[in-house]
Order: C-alpha cells, then structure tokens, then sequence
C-alpha cells in the first residue's frame, strides 16, 4: 500500500480542500473590508477535478478530506460533489468547516449525500458581536444551522471560536457552557495573524489558549478526553456530567507541526504543503495541459499522484512564526481554508 511520507517522517493522510474563496461572510480576521479580488471562476478547480485528484491522493494513502472555503455552501452542486467524493473507496471521513449559514437547508442533504460531520465557525454568542466580527452575519441563522446538524446526525461537531482579545474573550464561559447539555465539541483556537483589520494590533489582540485554560481550571474540572475524530490539532476536555468537549488549538503559541498529518489544496488548484508557507504546488496547471480522454486516462493520474507526492516532498519542518514574529507571511485564509 502506497504511502505519502515526508522528509520528516511524518505519515499524511489528510487532505484539506477548499473549494471556493467566495464567502457570505468577511470575518474580521480572515477577509478585508475594502474590494476583495476574487479568483476568476475559470480558474477555480472543477469539481470533477477536485475528485480526480482526491482520488489519486486516496490511492497514495489519505484517508480523510476536509471540505472548506471561503465558504464551501455558496459553491452550487456542493451535494453532488460529495456524492462523487463518497464513491471513493477507502476514503474513511469527510468533513466540512462552515459559517453555517446555509446549514439548515443543507445538512439533511448532505448527511444523505455521504458527509461524515460538520465543523462550524461560531464566534460570539451575541447577536451584535457577531454581526461585527462576521461584518453582516446572522447568528440566528448559525444557531438554526448547529441543531440541524445535530438533528442529521452530522457528528461529531466541532465549534470553532477563534479568540479576540477584547472582542470575545468575556464569553469564553458562555461557550463552555453549551457544552453542558448539548453534544457539542467547542474548540477555542488562537488568532493567527491573517485579516487586515485586526492584524495591525496582533499583539494586543492575541491570546493564547494557556491564559484562558488559567482562568477556567480555576472554575471548572477539566477532564482530558479523546474523541473518535481528534488526529487534529485540538486537545480536549470534559466538564464532569458535560455531553459536549472543550478543545484547545495553539495555533501559534506551540506549535503542533511535528505531528502535522496534512497537506492543502487550494480553490485555484495549488497543493500546499503548509499553511504557513508560501510554497505552492501547481497541480492544476499540470492537469490542464493534458487532453481528457482514454488513452490519457493513466498519464493523467500518474502526473497527479506525481504532483501530490513532490508537495509531500517539500513540507517544511514546521512554521517559525510568533507573536512578534510573522514576516514573509502572505495568506488569503479564504484561499487556502484555514
Ligand atoms: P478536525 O478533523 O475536526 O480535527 O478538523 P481541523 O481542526 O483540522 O479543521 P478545522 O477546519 O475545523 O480547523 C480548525 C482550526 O485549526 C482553524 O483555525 C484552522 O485554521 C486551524 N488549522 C487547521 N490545520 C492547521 C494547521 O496545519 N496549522 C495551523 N497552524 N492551524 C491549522
Ligand atoms: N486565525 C485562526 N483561525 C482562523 N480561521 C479563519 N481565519 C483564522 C485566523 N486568522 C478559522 C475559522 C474557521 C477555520 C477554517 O479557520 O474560524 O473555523
Ligand atoms: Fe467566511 Fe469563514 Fe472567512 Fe468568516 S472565516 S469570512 S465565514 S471564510
């Protein structure tokens, strides 16, 4: 059985997929409130493509893909495509991180269609704040999204809140507490340095899952847990008698890139090897040279297995930002999907 090994040894069997950069939202720390460019649709990877090469990186051992965006339920005929993706042998989980806007009309069909799970960015639990850091959203809609996945059975789901200081950190304990009586996985994940307006005050706007695990040992017994999905980068906790988990991501503060497991493939069709670094593998250039048809059926998947193995080959080590430190860093997060 073909594996994909890096130069440090680390096994990748994760493929994080962004399907589109478009979004209905403009999250404060991911997109910018001046005239966004977008990617010419012509340029975004096909759907039929994306299965391509998801299948291929199946054959060379990734057991699990990540569907993300922008926001991947704007893209028409998303259901479809996880209908393809599910007739992939082998492919053990499919997940999806949304705002969850849509996710009321979409989870009973997706669930249907083959989706494993949801992981859903909710980042205030009160409606103006939400409305701010989202610039427009609905938390309404978000909430309505969350109990339609639970009522689906697209489980286990995972909250993502991204911690501002001075923005949400006065509602870590609200978050807790939905994990009480809901089986809801809520994961506090340290700002990384994307997203314009809030970038300019990274330092004083940072703060690490360590100062607000401090705070909450001091009310709550923290039990550590493990959850079926959790080869990710999260660490989890129970509250006792608690359904759900409180998770931890040190996006910065530690880094978790020793035990990294995946590579990314962007919307317009690159292969990125790490989040934090601009090396880019261009797998859809090499696809679209080629002609679509029999005899080129093998050629076809031998480039793209070719492709996916020299992104493999040039992971890097691991990232050296900081909190004072984050230069030659230039990431669209709606390009790549977090
Ligand atoms: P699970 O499979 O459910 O554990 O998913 P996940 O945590 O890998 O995915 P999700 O899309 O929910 O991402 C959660 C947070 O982790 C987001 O803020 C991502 O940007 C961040 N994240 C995911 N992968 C990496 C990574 O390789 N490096 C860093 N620094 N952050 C990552
Ligand atoms: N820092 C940390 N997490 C981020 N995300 C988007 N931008 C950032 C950032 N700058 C998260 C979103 C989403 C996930 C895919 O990435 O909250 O849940
Ligand atoms: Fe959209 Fe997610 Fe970026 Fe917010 S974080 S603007 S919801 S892609």
């Amino acid at each position: 059985m073909n594996k994909l090994i890096d130069n440090f040894g680390r096994e990748i069997s994760y493929l994080r997929v962004s399907i589109t950069d478009r979004c209905n939202y403009r999250c404060i720390y991911c997109q910018s409130e001046k005239e966004f460019e977008f990617i010419p649709h012509q340029e975004i990877l096909r759907f039929e493509e994306i299965v391509e090469i998801v299948q291929e990186a199946v054959n060379l051992g990734i057991t699990k893909v990540r569907i993300t965006g922008g926001e991947p339920l704007v893209r028409e005929g998303i259901v479809n495509f996880i209908k393809q993706l599910r007739k992939i042998d082998r492919l053990e989980d499919i997940s999806l991180t949304t705002n969850a806007f849509f996710l009321s009309e979409y989870a009973e069909k997706l669930k249907e269609a083959g989706l494993n799970r949801v992981n859903i960015s909710l980042d205030s639990l009160q409606e103006e704040k939400y409305k701010k850091i989202t610039r427009g959203g609905s938390l309404g809609k978000a909430l309505k999204g969350i109990s339609s996945a639970l009522k689906a059975g697209l489980l286990p789901i995972k909250i993502n809140t991204v911690l501002i200081r001075g923005i949400n950190d006065d509602e870590v304990e609200d978050f807790v507490r939905l994990t009480l009586d809901r089986p809801l996985n809520i994961r506090f994940i340290e700002f990384m340095p994307s997203g314009e307006e809030v970038i300019n005050e990274f330092e004083s706007k940072f703060i690490s899952v360590q100062e607000i695990k401090e705070k909450l040992i001091k009310k709550y017994l923290l039990d550590p847990v493990k959850i079926s999905t959790a080869n990710g980068p999260a660490k989890y906790y129970q509250i006792k008698g608690g359904q759900g988990t409180i998770g931890f991501i040190t996006a910065l503060s530690q880094h978790f890139c020793k035990t990294c497991n995946r590579i990314r493939l962007t919307s317009e069709g690159k292969l990125r090897p790490c989040l934090f670094s601009n090396t880019e593998v261009n797998i859809k250039q090499a696809i679209r040279k080629l002609a679509r048809g029999k005899s080129e059926g093998f050629l076809r998947k031998k480039i793209i297995r070719d492709k996916l193995k020299e992104a493999v080959r040039l992971k890097p080590e691991g990232h050296k930002l900081n909190i004072k430190n984050q230069e030659n860093l230039s990431f669209h997060m709606s390009r790549i999907g977090g």
